[in-house]
């Protein structure tokens, strides 16, 4: 081997290996630490009792859900999403006042390296899903006055009956809001509010049959909502 061949070889070992050893790192972190609870590909069981019984929400098609930077900065340092844990029933208490969420039976999210969670963030923006599920370009980036979408939202569309869209303001049956324009691409956010049944068969969140107004507007809106994370 020639001198300046070898030298190309190592130049690209020492380039290629560490990206390579990365990604097979992630993926080994995904399959042992991860599968247990999530889904990485698209279950082959559509029934009602895969949902009811899943520990967590399914990634298959993280990467046409999240932002990446989010996923780095949460899988690091996670806080609660779904006000409940994932799955709402089984987190709630009857009380004299009402339902209330029975905080000591949730468990806290393991906590990735920023390493481990740079690597693992890369791997699951990989995982598309299906090619129909999120279309992409369906979100056409009008601006909406704040008030209106807010209307919306929390009245005129029964959203906040299950969803924060401010800190402690909305339902808690379903994943907080107030974060998605950091959380969630506005493809993704159109797509599910369209048809949430096509992301699981079961998930009981309704399908409104809303016109593509009424889609842009609440993606519009929900894409304006970035910093009400609790700090
Ligand atoms: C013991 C079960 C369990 C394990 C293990 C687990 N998770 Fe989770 N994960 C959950 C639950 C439950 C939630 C929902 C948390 C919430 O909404 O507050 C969640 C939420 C998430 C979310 C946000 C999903 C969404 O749709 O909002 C991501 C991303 C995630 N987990 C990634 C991971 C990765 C990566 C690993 C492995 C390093 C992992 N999880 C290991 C149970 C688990
Ligand atoms: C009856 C309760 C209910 C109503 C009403 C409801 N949703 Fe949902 N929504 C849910 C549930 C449950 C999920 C998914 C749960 C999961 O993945 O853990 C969800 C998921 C979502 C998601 C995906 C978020 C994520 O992190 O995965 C968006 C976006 C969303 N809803 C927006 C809306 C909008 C906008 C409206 C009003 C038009 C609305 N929802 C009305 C219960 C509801």
């Amino acid at each position: 081997m020639s001198r300046i061949s070898f030298f190309l070889c190592a130049l690209a070992t020492a380039l290629c290996a560490p990206s390579l050893g990365l990604a097979a790192d992630a993926n080994a972190i995904l399959s042992r630490q991860c599968a247990q609870c999530h889904a990485l590909s698209k279950p082959a069981d559509a029934s009602i009792d895969r949902l009811w019984t899943r520990k967590g929400p399914d990634l298959y098609y993280a990467g046409s859900k999240f932002n990446q930077p989010w996923l780095v900065e949460w899988l690091q340092n996670p806080r609660r999403i779904r006000p409940a844990g994932e799955f709402y029933f089984t987190h709630i208490k009857a009380t004299p006042d009402g339902d209330v969420i029975d905080a000591s039976t949730l468990t806290s999210h393991p906590r990735l390296s920023k390493g481990d969670a740079d690597a693992v963030a890369a791997a699951l923006m990989a995982l598309k899903g299906p090619d129909d599920l999120v279309r992409k370009g369906a979100y056409k980036k009008q601006p909406v006055p704040a008030m209106i979408g807010a209307m919306f939202f929390e009245k005129l569309r029964g959203c906040a009956a299950c969803h924060m869209d401010k800190p402690g303001q909305g339902g808690q049956s379903g994943p907080e809001l107030y974060d998605a324009g950091l959380r969630l691409q506005p493809d993704f956010v159109y797509a599910y509010i369209k048809q949430p049944q096509r992301f699981d068969p079961h998930v009981w969140m309704p399908q409104l049959d809303l016109s593509d107004t009424d889609l842009q507007r609440l993606t519009g809106y929900l894409m304006t909502l970035q910093d009400g994370s609790p700090k």
